[in-house]
């Protein structure tokens, strides 16, 4: 089975001087093995059965990949994504399991609904951006609790620490659900869960609504409700891998930050190691390695880490730092040691340049250009730094309209604050 997959991989890379041979390659895979569980297991099989179906052209020796500019070009690389691929086979629960899709017209206030069934191509009439609504989902139990997803948790709320500047007056966590990371925002004076979901909202009321520095809004990422320039820091994880157009979410960010603040952003990275083995085995069609994001199943997309350095460049927000996170997803690895353990080593992976390369999610931090003291200034009612939507005259400002209730002064738009949650999702 090594010798097999060694020849695979010699196949792919025959034109390249500098070799190893296949038997140097056949005992080093070995050395990976963790028991003979992968011997026998679907990895063994798997390629057995691909390297059958591969003319015989394999030379005697393995050479060295050819690679595009600034990619690791090392074999053994590329031999353990071919391993990791089979290995890494967590249970996931069908996300149409706790989600369903949306056509959201943009521009015109008005909302198509059109719930794309499961399995058919969602409608793709052009001023219109498709949504995955989270509305009545079960993701909370779905996606973190029915399958242990301790380690990711652990992993993510160390990536975040590590970049996250501790304190600051106002943070937005966007797509921010049910509320999973709050604690992990205590430095700040105010907290803004915003996301598209009213019934993720409300679970995140339930989770952080007894503490008045939380506040909770429902709207669209393409149309924040927010003043330019009102937060110091913008979070956003595990979501850009929902947003068909992620570079206008992107530009929204830019825009809501003030100058000298802080983004925090959780991409999935199209260039991971078990793309690569997929790729490499011929049973993945699009490459790893292009630029353009990908989306690899309705509605999910993965994006190369430099297409979003280009892209946040181009918005004045400056990447500074990066680490590659949840490397070690395995449900063998998972089974076998304690999550924080392996968070720990996630920490140090991922802060390696290599780490970050193969990561399947990687944490950016990135600063707007600019420096403006914090946004204490905008003060902390919501009439203070909540904006029309709809009109987008922020400097004309909400009046307070009661309580629990605000009006654009510009084009009299009414947005209500009900159990908690403040709509600026309806009639946009
Ligand atoms: C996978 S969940 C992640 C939740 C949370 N960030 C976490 O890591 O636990 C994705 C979230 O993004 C939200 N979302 C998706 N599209 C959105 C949009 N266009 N505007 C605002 N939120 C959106 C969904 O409602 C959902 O709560």
């Amino acid at each position: 089975m090594f010798r097999s997959a060694a020849a695979i991989i010699a196949n792919r890379y025959p034109d390249r001087p500098g070799s190893r041979s296949v038997d140097t390659v056949s005992v080093s895979l070995m050395r990976l093995r963790y028991g003979r569980l992968l011997a026998s297991s679907l990895p063994a099989q798997a390629v057995v059965r691909a390297i059958s179906r591969t003319p015989s052209r394999a030379p005697a020796s393995v050479r060295k990949p050819t690679a595009p500019a600034g990619e690791p070009t090392l074999v053994y690389w590329e031999m353990f994504a071919v391993f990791f691929f089979y290995t890494n086979r967590a249970p996931s629960p069908p996300m149409s399991s706790y989600v369903r899709r949306v056509s959201r017209k943009f521009g015109s206030g008005k909302v198509m609904r059109a719930v794309v069934q499961s399995g058919q191509a969602a409608s793709k009439v052009s001023e219109s951006i498709r949504v995955m609504d989270y509305e009545n989902s079960a993701y909370r139990t779905e996606f973190w609790e029915k399958v242990d997803r301790r380690y990711e948790d652990v992993a993510e709320r160390a990536a975040l620490r590590a970049l996250l500047p501790p304190q600051g007056f106002r943070l937005v966590d966007i797509g921010g659900g049910f509320g999973r990371l709050g604690a992990e925002y205590a430095g700040y004076r105010q907290v803004v869960f915003f996301d598209y979901s009213r019934t993720m909202l409300a679970q995140a009321v339930e989770r952080w609504g007894h503490d008045p520095r939380f506040v909770f809004v429902n709207g669209d990422v393409y149309r924040p409700p927010f003043r330019p320039g009102a937060m110091d820091t913008v979070v956003m994880i595990r979501v850009i891998h929902h947003l068909e157009r992620a570079e206008l979410a992107l530009e929204r960010i830019a825009g809501m930050l003030r100058p000298g603040g802080s983004t925090i952003l959780e991409f999935a990275n199209k260039r991971n190691l078990k793309a690569v083995g997929r790729h490499l085995l011929g049973r993945q069609s699009w490459s790893p390695h292009a630029r353009e994001p990908v989306e690899f199943a309705e509605m999910n997309f993965n994006f190369h880490p430099e297409w979003i350095r280009e892209r946040m460049r181009r918005l004045d927000l400056g990447i500074d730092r990066a680490m590659g996170v949840s490397h070690f997803r395995l449900p063998l690895l998972k089974q076998l040691f304690p999550p924080q353990w392996l968070a720990g080593l996630d920490l140090v992976a991922g802060s390696l340049t290599v780490g970050r390369e193969v990561a399947p999610s990687v944490f950016v931090h990135s600063r707007r250009q600019g420096n403006r003291a914090g946004t204490g200034e905008f003060g902390a009612a919501p009439a203070d730094w909540l904006a029309c939507p709809v009109c987008k005259t922020a400097s004309a400002g909400l009046g307070v309209q009661g309580e629990d209730a605000l009006a654009c002064r510009a084009c009299a738009a009414e947005y209500r604050c009900i159990d908690g949650i403040w709509d600026f999702k309806t009639g946009i």
